[in-house]
């Protein structure tokens, strides 16, 4: 009997099993990271309430632990658009507006959003030519968009579920340290008042 065809299949069932194991044990040691990050970041920020310290700290964080990024850093929204904040990594654009490349889509829709190939986002902004994928968190509060945090990688396909999980906590800890009264409202409308 030819089993060629029993073979591939037990083959690739095999394989298929030890990619199911190795994105478990990869969730599991990206979900302990973040874990990490988030105490260090907690002691880090301790009392302090001053936002470019706090963001200034968190991206010098973030880029100290996190494995194969090149770019991490804020952008604070001004009016309709979002101006460089602290980051580290290449010099970057310094104003993007609501709405435009992977930041601004970000901060109109008020989503976390992954791009796993920046070369097929429509309207990416290139800073960083060796940028291969990113993840764009926006900062939220009561509905207000303070700014967004953005994480770039030189691989393809770097950043995932587990990452938007953990950039999320990072952000409510960023966020939590910061008085609401002392956060810009810039809620629909907001501006114009
Ligand atoms: N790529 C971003 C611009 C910011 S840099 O990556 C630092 C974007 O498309 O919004």
């Amino acid at each position: 009997m030819d089993d060629s065809k029993e073979r591939h299949v037990g083959g690739g069932t095999l394989i298929h099993q030890m990619d199911t194991v190795e994105r478990a044990e990869s969730a599991k040691a990206k979900y302990a990271l973040y874990q990490q990050v988030c105490e260090q970041l907690q002691g880090l920020i301790g009392e302090e309430s001053n936002l470019v310290a706090n963001a200034a700290n968190t991206s010098a964080l973030l880029f100290q632990v996190l494995p194969d990024v090149n770019w991490v850093g804020f952008y604070l929204a001004e009016g309709d658009e979002l101006v460089l904040g602290p980051f580290q990594g290449k010099p970057a654009c310094v104003r993007i507006p609501f709405g435009k490349g992977v930041c601004g889509t970000a901060a109109a829709e008020r989503k976390t959003i992954i791009v796993p190939d920046v070369d097929q986002f429509p309207g990416h902004i290139a800073c960083d030519s060796v940028s291969r994928s990113e993840i764009v968190v926006p900062l939220l509060n009561w509905g207000r968009v303070l700014g967004v945090l953005d994480v770039d990688s030189a691989s393809l396909n770097r950043f995932d579920e587990e990452d938007e999980e953990g950039l999320e906590s990072v952000v409510s800890i960023f966020l939590s340290s910061h008085p609401t009264n002392d956060l810009p409202d810039l809620s629909e409308g907001a501006a114009e008042e």
